[in-house]
């Protein structure tokens, strides 16, 4: 076995995390839904998602059955909702196309939707025991730097030579522990920011170490100037109920549910207009930031005070929704902050602005 495999196998089985709930098992549903979670969510805060989401679908049957709705509630929280949706419908083709079992090889996998070449890898060493290669994020970081691979690791090049060191690491046996030993790595001690290089057991193989690059390794993405944009929202409330829309399932937040954006013009004309409500009174809440990976959001909320509603409002796939009930929708992150605000006690809510619009 080469020296960085040994290693890495020696320290995951002393030093690695053995007790997460998604481990102990070789039911590649329960793996798959772990690692698209981990795709972009840390472990500590994937954990709840994961056991909600397996009460809730405890198999493949279970979520290809299920409404896009109720899997999007379940993912409120976790971001990149893409992720949600597409395994609603990775769920729906193994039932359909695959009889309810999963395809065994890597590039069966990566036909489903969401199952990108390294999650296909680790469902596939998870699950089937395949010696197969993973390269997430935390992968990449740790090959760079033990191996001083140069350049940015999103370039198709590099990604490519990262791959290829990837698959001439692996050992014969004993790809699991290897495998969950690379990400316990990655993810504990050669971290992005201050990595912990007494403790790690390739130390002495690291380029990066020994030639005093860690910080520099693996090469940062040119950093663009991330645009911004703004939006007013409209928050509707009348009798403890809030108005929330449905999002188009295409593009941003889709199928979730959130407030309706004010497009221009007067607000209590446009209320009247586009949802038949006579407003009482309005006022502005504080601004909320979301940062998406393209752009930076600034939402103005304005809460508007219904004096009197009309059934008009629950057109275009809108609803009137109780606060506590819209808190547990599908429903994204600055849309849940809002929701607390207002029912905590009015003078705690952001300062009152009088007869703003
Ligand atoms: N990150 C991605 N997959 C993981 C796993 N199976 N265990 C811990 N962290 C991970």
């Amino acid at each position: 076995m080469p020296d960085f495999a040994r290693q890495i196998v020696l320290w995951q089985r002393r030093f690695g995390r053995h007790d997460l709930p998604w481990q102990g098992t070789r039911d590649p549903y329960l793996i798959w839904v772990s690692e698209v979670m981990l795709q972009q969510t840390q472990v500590v805060a994937a954990i709840f998602y994961y056991e909600r989401f397996m009460a809730r679908f405890p198999s493949v049957a279970a979520l290809a059955a299920a409404e896009e709705d109720e899997v999007l509630r379940l993912w409120s929280g976790l971001g990149y909702y893409a992720r949600g949706r597409n395994l609603l419908r990775a769920a729906i083709r193994i039932q359909t196309q695959h009889r309810g079992r999963f395809p065994r090889e890597p590039e069966a996998l990566t036909e489903l939707p969401g199952i990108g070449r390294s999650t296909a890898g680790a469902i596939a060493v998870f699950s089937f025991g395949a010696r197969a290669a993973i390269l997430d994020g935390n992968v990449k970081r740790v090959l760079a730097r033990c191996f001083g691979i140069e350049g940015y690791p999103g370039v198709a090049m590099v990604e490519r030579r990262l791959w290829s060191l990837a698959e001439s690491l692996l050992p014969a046996r004993g790809v699991e522990r290897y495998t969950q030993g690379l990400m316990d790595l990655g993810a504990t001690v050669c971290t992005r920011n201050r990595p912990d290089c007494e403790r790690c057991p390739v130390a002495e193989l690291c380029v990066a170490r020994r030639s005093g690059r860690v910080n520099e390794l693996p090469q940062a993405r040119l950093r663009k100037a991330v645009p911004r944009r703004r939006v007013t929202w409209i928050v509707l409330r009348h009798r403890g109920q809030v108005l929330l829309e449905r999002r188009p399932s295409a593009g941003l937040w889709g199928g979730l549910w959130t407030f309706p954006e004010l497009a221009r013009g007067d607000t209590k004309e446009y209320c009247r207009r586009e949802f038949g409500c006579t407003l009482s009174h309005t006022r502005r809440l504080a601004p909320i930031e979301h940062g998406f990976t393209h752009f930076k959001l600034t939402i103005s909320p304005l809460l508007c005070d219904v004096a009197r509603a009309s059934p008009r409002a629950e057109q275009s796939g809108r609803i009137w929704i109780s606060i506590e009930d819209a808190a547990h929708a599908a429903v994204p992150t600055p849309v849940r902050k809002l929701l607390r605000n207002l029912v905590v006690p009015a003078d705690l809510v952001v300062p009152a602005k009088a007869g703003t619009q």
